[in-house]
């Protein structure tokens, strides 16, 4: 049985007071679930985010990291740093790193197994854009995003990863994908990691969907057999409508 994960990415969004408004705010109203929450502040509140976390199950992570241990690279940050501050996980892959900021496979793929190496849990995020689902592309642009981004990485270590499918076409736009076409997506991702990993593999690896993902409609995509929790980006900025999304994950 794999366990939910209800993550929120806050991209760049919340100032201080709220980001850990926001973390309280949670703390307090999280209550009994069964769902692991996440939380991926930007990077200047990592360390006050943590304080606010302490004592609650919410685990953070990081939006981004680098691929390198310390020296000469201005304005990035390694994993020892984020670990320093109390991250768990870390975000590779986003469309928005891949389409807005222009980050390539090989440099996800080689910060997927820096992550690993140095002890953080790695969410890789995969989707096709609008045009490629409608060029009947979404598989061949998973296939591609997942055989770059886990390339070297061992069986043993993909229980350090999770894998978020997000249609870029439903990012922040407030169209979803319907649950028919996540399970579709999930089920395709499912298929591959036990071919090219096995069956162990692709029965533990949770698969979360992101893409508008809301109170609303969080029940019933997190209900598809192989949609294992949610990436939320929007929803996840405000303690109410994130909370609702967790209690709709069991
Ligand atoms: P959204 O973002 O929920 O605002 O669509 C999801 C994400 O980018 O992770």
């Amino acid at each position: 049985m794999r366990q939910v994960i209800v993550a929120g990415n806050w991209k760049m969004n919340t100032n201080k007071a709220e980001g850990e408004a926001l973390v309280s705010g949670l703390k307090e109203g999280l209550g009994q679930t069964s769902a692991e929450v996440i939380v991926f502040p930007p990077f200047p509140y990592l360390g006050g985010i943590a304080a606010a976390a302490d004592g609650s199950p919410i685990q953070m992570g990081s939006q981004d990291v680098y691929i390198e241990d310390n020296g000469a690279f201005t304005g990035e940050v390694s994993t020892a740093m984020l670990k320093d501050v109390g991250c768990s996980h870390v975000l590779v892959g986003h469309s928005e790193r891949r389409h807005v900021l222009g980050e390539c496979n090989t440099l996800i793929n080689k910060k997927t197994r820096k992550g690993l190496e140095d002890g953080l849990k790695v969410v890789l995020c995969v989707g096709e854009l609008f045009e490629e689902r409608q060029a009947w592309q979404m598989e061949s642009v998973l296939n591609e995003q997942m055989s770059w981004g886990l390339a070297g990485v061992t069986a043993e270590q993909m229980s350090d990863v999770v894998i978020a499918y997000e249609p870029v076409w439903a990012i922040g736009t407030g169209l979803t994908a319907s649950p028919a076409q996540a399970e579709e997506a999930h089920l395709y991702l499912r298929k591959w990691l036990e071919l090219h990993y096995s069956s162990e593999v692709a029965e533990n690896t949770r698969i979360l969907y992101g893409g508008s993902v809301k109170p609303d409609n969080a029940a019933e995509l997190i209900g598809q057999p192989n949609v294992d929790g949610a990436l939320v980006g929007g929803a996840s900025l405000k303690a109410d409508s994130f909370l609702g999304i967790i209690a709709g994950a069991g």
